[in-house]
């Protein structure tokens, strides 16, 4: 990994402009509610495109404030991928993959090659045209040695290279060319070089003929095969019936099942068999036992854990009411007369709560967690206008959420010490 900072140089300021602003409210609206920040990377993308390719500190604010973030989260995601640019970078940028498929298959070769065309690691060529840096896999390692290509158009992948290909690539670019992208030794994609030997029939599963015979089988049997169908554009399951679906109710008349001695019971109980009903002659009765000492839960076949069961009589158990003197069934929104229930509780508590939050939320009347946990959207809409500092933060961070759960802890406690 590569140290990343922040470049030293930085512009006076930085706008999005009206069209990429568009695109990032599109990325958040992928998100549910409050979740804007889940696009922060397709936002710093688009910011990065919409400026020359790079991230001024200007443009990672710019992305914190549309997004709803602090700006220290912003910086955290940019200075981690190299795939932002922190400094300015040339009209065509080259990412060249260094790990070690690409490095066993000749990455160095590619390395030499763009420092004496263009300059140490990092740097722009003198016209501008061209800059390059070193990054980790790609994903592309079966086309080792690859690079990427990044400019205001596209970010082309560029494979099987040597350094002449790549040079050659460059070329073309800086000349205002498009050269073919993907691998630049003829081959088609990761196929084998001249072309792949095997799977070479289009529709395989025309192609091969139709099982009805399993391997080992001794009859014929129909078989769980799947065939592409054109209207539905997927395989679907062709001649297989699942046997359930045909299957008779009743054992006796099932073709699998004839010649059976079906006497000792059912020997194959269908899946949809109705359940057996319970007895409706008291089972003790059955059994010859005293009624008032034994009763027998058993159905028509006694199970030996269950057909035996001594009846007690269990000393019905009485909810106590918990009284409460202090607390009221349901709090206020607002206690703006103080702390008339006890002592506050520790709000800081609630993730996203700090010492200043909390003074704010007292100030406005909000002293316990249980106090939070009954506020409804309307409730919250109440407290966000009083005290003028929440704005979104209350359901972005499920601070009635967080309550509830510390209100219950708190009501535990309080049960268990009295
Ligand atoms: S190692 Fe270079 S793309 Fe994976």
């Amino acid at each position: 990994m590569s140290t990343r900072r922040l470049a030293i140089r930085q512009p006076e300021s930085f706008t999005l402009s009206a069209a990429a602003k568009k695109e990032i409210a599109g990325w958040v609206k992928k998100y549910p509610k409050a979740r804007q920040r889940s696009a922060m990377i397709p936002a710093l993308w688009i910011a990065q495109k919409d400026g020359d390719g790079w991230l001024p500190e200007a443009a990672l604010r710019a992305v914190g404030d549309l997004l709803d973030m602090a700006y220290i989260r912003v910086y955290e995601v940019a200075t981690f991928y190299t795939m932002f640019n922190l400094a300015p970078v040339g009209v065509h940028h080259v990412q060249l993959c260094g790990t070690t498929p690409c490095w066993l298959r000749g990455s160095d070769d590619l390395i030499a090659m763009l420092k004496r065309k263009i300059g140490p690691k990092g740097s722009i060529s003198e016209d501008g045209k061209l800059s390059w840096i070193e990054v980790e896999c790609l994903g592309s390692c079966a086309n080792a040695p690859m690079v990427q290509i990044s400019n205001a158009q596209s970010d082309h992948y560029y494979e099987d290279l040597t350094a002449d290909t790549l040079e050659a690539v460059l070329d073309k670019l800086v000349a205002g060319g498009a050269p073919g992208q993907g691998p630049q030794n003829g081959r088609h994609t990761s196929e084998p070089k001249g072309g792949t030997k095997v799977l070479t029939t289009q529709n395989l599963s025309k192609a091969r003929g139709k099982l009805t015979k399993l391997p080992n089988a001794e009859t014929k049997a129909k078989i769980n095969y799947y065939e592409w169908d054109p209207k539905e554009r997927r395989a679907t399951r062709g001649g297989w019936v699942d046997p359930k679906l045909n299957a008779n109710p009743d054992p006796k008349k099932r073709p699998d099942n004839a010649g059976k001695d079906m006497s000792a019971g059912l020997i194959d109980k269908p899946a949809f068999a109705a359940k057996p009903e319970r007895a409706s002659e008291p089972a003790s009765k059955k059994l010859g036992d005293k009624p008032s000492e034994v009763v027998s839960d058993a159905a028509d076949v006694p199970s030996p854990r269950k057909a035996v069961k001594t009846k007690t009589k269990t000393k019905a158990w009485k909810r106590t009411p918990v009284k409460s003197d202090a607390v009221p069934s349901k709090p206020k929104v607002l206690y703006t007369d103080g702390p008339s229930e006890g002592d506050p509780d520790d709000l800081k508590k609630i993730k996203g709560i700090g010492p200043k939050f909390e003074a704010n939320l007292n100030a406005s009347g909000v002293y316990y967690y249980r106090q939070i946990a009954a506020w409804k959207a309307a409730d919250i809409k109440t407290v966000e206008d009083k005290a003028d500092k929440f704005t979104g933060q209350i359901k972005r961070d499920e601070w009635v959420k967080q309550a509830k759960a510390l209100s219950k802890h708190a009501a535990g406690r309080t049960k268990g010490k009295t």
